[in-house]
This record gives C-alpha cells, structure tokens and sequence, in this order.
C-alpha cells in the first residue's frame, strides 16, 4: 500500500546502500477533533499512542491510511456534524478500500449501539478510556473493532502526550464527571470521576516545560474536584506554579460546587496563577439549577464571584449558560436575562438546551419550543456582546501583559496572544517570537479582543 508514498521520500533513499530493500513507510494517521479541550487533550494523547505504535501522523486525509474523528456528544448538533463529515471522508476509504475509519471519542460510548447502523463502514469505534488499545485495535482489521467500554482507573498518567504547538500545553489532570447534572451525557459518555497522582502531574508539566511550553492548561471536566493522594486542587496549583520555566496556570472547567477556600487562596497568592475564571452558571433561576441539579443557588453562586473578586484583582469571568431547559417559564429565563447585568461577564458561552437520551432531563417534557429558544438566546447573546465591549472597553488606557502565540490573521504585520484575563491581544510587531511575553498598552477594543501597541 505503501509504493507510492514510498517514492515521496525517495530523496532521502539516496544515502541508503542500494542493495537493501527501503523500509515501508509508516501508516499515516488522520486525526481531526471536535468538541471540548480535553478531546483536544486526548487526540494529543492518542497521537503520542500511535506514534509509538509505528504510525506516523498526517494533516491531509487523502494521504491517510487511518482516518479517525475524535468526537463530542454535548448536544445533538455536535453529533450531526461530526456524521455528517463521516460520510464525507467515506470517499476516500471507497478510492482505497484499505484505508481505515474510525470514531472515537463520547459519541463513540453514547451512539454504541446505533453507530454501526449509521455508519457501518467504521472499522474501529473506540471510547475515552480505550485509547491505550487503538494500534492493538487497528491491526486487528477484518470486522469493525469496538472498545467503549468505560474503565474507573483509567488516567493514561503514565502516557506522554504528542503536545501541539505554540507556547500553551493543554494537560488532563482528571477525567470522568461525578455531578450528574440532569442534561448532560458527559458522566455516561467519560464516566467516573478520576484524578492522575500529583507527581504525575507535576511530571508533564515539567515535561512540557521542557518541550518550549511556557504556560499551562488544566482540563477535567470539573477541574476543581481534583483529589489525589491527599492533594486537592488548590494545593496542587502551588505544586506546579513550583515549576521553573512555567510562566502562567490556567485551568478549565471549574465546578462551582467545587470551589474552596484553598482553590481561591492558590489563585489569589499565586502570581502563575491567572486571573481568570470560566464558571458555568447554566441558569440564574433557583428552580431551574434545582431541576438541572447543579448543587447551588444563584445565591451561592452570587457570593462565591463576590469573593473571587474581592480576593483576586482584575479577575475576568466568563460562564456557560444554557436556555430552554424543559420547563423554563418566561420568569426563569428573565432572572437569568437580569443576572448577566448582575454578573457582568467578560464573555459567555451561550446553548440552546439539547435534550440528551438517556440523561434524566430527557424524560422531561420539552416545554419551551426551538422557535422561542432561539429567541432567549439571540436575546441573551445581544445583551452579552454589549457587555463584553464594555468589559473590554474598561481596558482602554491600561496595560496588559501578553504571551505571544504568533502571527495575527488580520491585520498584516501583527502579532497575536492572550493578556493575563485571558482576552485575545493584537498589537504590531515586525518580528513575532512565540512564547516571549510583551507588555502592550490597550487603544481599541471590540466585543472580543484587544488591540495596542507595545508599551
Ligand atoms: N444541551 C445544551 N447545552 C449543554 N451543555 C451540556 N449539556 C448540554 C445540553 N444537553 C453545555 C453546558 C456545559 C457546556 C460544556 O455545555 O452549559 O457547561
Ligand atoms: Fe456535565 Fe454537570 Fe459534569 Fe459539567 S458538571 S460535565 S455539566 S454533568
């Protein structure tokens, strides 16, 4: 399969004795992601699984012999896309028979049954916590091999993963999602929560560290429930902020149920820690959070921004908020309309309610229809960009540190990286050295980036 690929690096066959046989050229994988930071986590892991499995990575699908799509099932819509380009790359497998597809990833666990009536060309369909199998799983061939059994030990802490590139490493340091929140399929798709042990932890950001990375970023699905050997999550920020040559910590998603006066003080006495927050709220109406489960009152969740903000200077905040959960009523929907006055985000992540099969919102009436759920949104989504130019707006004048991750799309002849809040920064540069940190005084902003010269 491999004579024609073998001829793309005959350039370098030159040097070989002309009496041994080249060797084949390694399969090449075709790895595209969807969904969450930590699919992006787990498709870096599974690229380093594969490449100690003799495979060797391509960006270019016509020039794959395995095809794989690491998937998201948070909303249905997620799902569609990602069957939709299934049978998209189909071509490819049908203009050479051997090429080898396969889905992994949370629709892999939460489609089990039905994917192979969908899509029964797949060859491999494989769950979060089966990666360790792939390369065992493709030279198996022959029937469509599926592993998406769900493993409560799981962490692949002993595993490197392939780390993209740029100055920012995105590392797991838990997996699974204990909260059950009645609309999310994430605790069926990822299954039990688990921690990786803090030296191993410690030990990937050293190593990334020593691959170039000059900032960190924690991914669990509730980052903040993060325990191991008597470690919690605040006491584990100080381990890594320990670490020389780590410039910045980031961290996401915290839960609000999660958050501790050792995870508030580590943020507040860390000067790696930065000072932004993503912290998903869903809904600002008590008996909507009591129906979705989410273990809080607006509230608490009141009080604990409060505090943040009190401790943690300059501190930016951005939420998650759904609309249309079964049985929102117009009050509902005007709290949590009222609240983003209230909270003042900096940015927010806004969704339609997707109702999940086999979670227990599921089984509830849907009461607000598509019509009027796009209506709450689009409503929702007007009065936060106005918010966000005013949050940004807020930093006319002032200066902001910024991690370079290079050339900026637009305009020409800038560069691009994030302040310390997180906020996307342009600013000129005739040369653009990712990874260096430039201190850039804000003159323009808009809804969603800032925009100044070097100070
Ligand atoms: N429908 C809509 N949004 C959802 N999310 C999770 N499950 C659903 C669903 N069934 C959103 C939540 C969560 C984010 C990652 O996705 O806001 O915080
Ligand atoms: Fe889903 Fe809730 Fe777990 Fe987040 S905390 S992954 S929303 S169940």
């Amino acid at each position: 399969m491999d004579t024609e690929h073998g001829s793309a690096i005959a350039g370098t066959a030159e040097k070989a004795a002309p009496t041994r046989v080249p060797a084949p050229a390694p399969p090449r994988v075709f790895l595209e992601t969807y969904g969450c930071q930590m699919n992006v986590a787990d498709s870096e892991l599974v690229t380093g699984i594969l490449r100690r499995g003799g495979y060797e990575a391509t960006g270019d699908p016509a020039d794959a012999d395995v095809i794989l799509l690491n998937t998201c099932a948070i909303r249905e819509h997620a799902e569609e896309r990602v069957l939709g380009r299934l049978s998209d790359l189909l071509r490819h497998k049908h203009e050479r028979p051997s090429v080898q597809l396969g889905l992994l990833g949370c629709m892999a666990t939460h489609q089990r049954e039905r994917l192979l009536d969908r899509a029964p060309y797949l060859d491999v369909i494989v769950g979060p916590d089966g990666y360790r199998d792939l390369p065992a799983l493709l030279a198996n061939g022959v029937d469509p091999q599926i592993e998406v059994r769900l493993d409560r030990g799981e962490t692949y802490a002993d595993l490197e993963p392939d780390l993209g590139p740029g100055p920012r490493a995105w590392l797991s340091i838990m997996r699974g999602c204990d909260k059950f929140c009645t609309f999310c399929i994430v605790p069926f798709t990822r299954g039990r929560e688990r921690s990786l042990p803090p030296d191993a932890v410690v030990q990937h950001v050293e190593a990334a560290v020593a691959a170039g990375k000059r900032e960190v970023v924690l991914l669990g699905q509730t980052v903040n429930a993060y325990r191991a050997d008597g470690v919690d999550f605040g006491e584990l920020l100080r381990r890594i902020a320990r670490v020389d040559g780590l410039e910045r910590i980031r961290f996401t998603s915290p839960h609000p149920s999660d958050v501790t006066p050792s995870m508030i003080a580590a943020m507040a006495e860390e000067p790696k820690v930065m000072p932004y927050l993503h912290l998903p709220l869903q809904s600002a109406s008590d008996p909507v959070l009591e129906r979705m489960q989410r273990g809080y009152t607006i509230d608490d969740y009141r009080h604990l921004v409060a505090e943040l903000r009190r401790r943690i200077p300059d501190l930016a905040v951005s939420t998650d908020i759904i609309v249309g959960f079964p049985g929102e009523s117009d009050d509902d929907f005007a709290a949590t309309a009222r609240w983003l006055d209230e909270a003042r985000y900096d940015f927010a992540y806004l969704f339609k309610y997707s109702a999940r099969e086999g979670t227990k919102a599921y089984r509830l009436d849907e009461t607000v229809s598509e019509d009027e759920k796009g209506r709450r949104l689009k409503r929702l989504i007007d009065r936060q960009e106005e918010i966000s130019l005013e949050r940004n707006r807020a930093w006319l004048g002032r200066e902001v540190e910024v991690l370079v991750e290079g050339p900026a799309k637009r305009p020409p002849g800038h560069a691009v990286g994030k302040a310390r809040t997180w906020k996307t920064t342009i600013f000129p540069a005739a040369e653009v050295e990712a990874g260096a940190t430039v201190r850039v005084r804000v003159e323009s902003a808009t809804a969603h980036t800032l925009a100044g010269r070097p100070a």
